[in-house]
């Protein structure tokens, strides 16, 4: 496989650092983009964003980073839960954080990465979405709402690239119930702000989560997959 820049967003943690090493023992550059970083490594470059501030957003000059020719592929994987309590519990700035990160940012750094470099080398663009798309989870609200969108911007995208003329892949991706500190954070809800969370800790006791590598691997293994036409796809 030819040398490619990923650029992974959550890149810090759980699934986006588990496929920022896994692109980089390959040999690809990535770069990682969230609030926080350890990573050194001479093919990676860090970009620090808090995504649910837009000015720190639109700062954001990928033409500094990436080079003038290798293909790329977009990784927006950062994204969070949110408070998990009852909406009458819940505050205008949480509404307004999690949207921002979890449906804000991809879509704006989809159209800055556009504006900004030839659009004809961006290969793949990838939407981290979640099973919660698709089912209703209470104490969830937000956070499906914000994943039934992303689900449905990603497939719009995909319309308006093939009206650009354009065969990007585009897709919005359900990672399947993963060990991460995300599941830490669900695991440790109380049952009465989260009736659902018995379910989630027996997942945990009876070994059902996948480890952040192994989404790492079948993400790659769906990306040199020829398109079947499905932008919505689960792993
Ligand atoms: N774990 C699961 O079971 C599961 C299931 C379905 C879907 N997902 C999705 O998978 C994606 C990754 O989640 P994960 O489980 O790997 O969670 P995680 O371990 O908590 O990692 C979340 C990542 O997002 C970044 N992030 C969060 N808020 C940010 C902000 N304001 N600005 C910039 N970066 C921010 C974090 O970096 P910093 O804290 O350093 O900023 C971190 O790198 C999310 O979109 C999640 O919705 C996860």
């Amino acid at each position: 496989m030819s040398n490619k820049t990923f650029i992974i967003t959550g890149s810090s943690s759980g699934i986006g650092k588990a496929c920022v090493e896994y692109y980089l023992a390959q040999g690809h550059h990535v770069i990682g983009i969230s609030r926080s970083n350890t990573l050194e490594h001479p093919k990676f470059s860090f970009v620090s964003c808090d995504l649910s501030d837009p000015y720190q957003l639109e700062q954001i000059d990928f033409r500094e980073k990436l080079g003038s020719d290798s293909a790329i592929v977009l990784i927006n994987n950062a994204g969070t839960i949110g408070e998990i309590k009852h909406f009458p519990n819940l505050s205008a700035l949480h509404y307004r954080e999690l949207a921002n990160i979890n449906i804000l940012a991809p879509q704006v750094l989809i159209t800055m990465l556009f504006q900004q470099i030839v659009p004809s080398r961006i290969e793949t663009i990838v939407n981290i979405s979640s099973g919660a798309a698709k089912r209703p989870i209470p104490s969830w609200a937000a956070y499906c709402a914000s994943k039934a969108a992303i689900d449905l911007y990603s497939e719009t995208l995909k319309i308006e690239f093939m009206e650009l003329g354009l065969s990007t892949k585009i897709y919005s991706v359900a990672p399947g119930v993963v060990d991460t500190q995300m599941q830490v954070v669900i695991r440790s809800t109380s049952p009465e702000d989260f009736t659902e969370v018995t379910n989630f800790k027996r997942m945990k006791e009876e070994g059902e989560l996948r480890s952040p590598k192994e989404v790492a691997v079948l993400l790659d293994a769906l990306l040199q997959e020829p398109e079947q036409g499905e932008v919505v796809c689960r792993l």
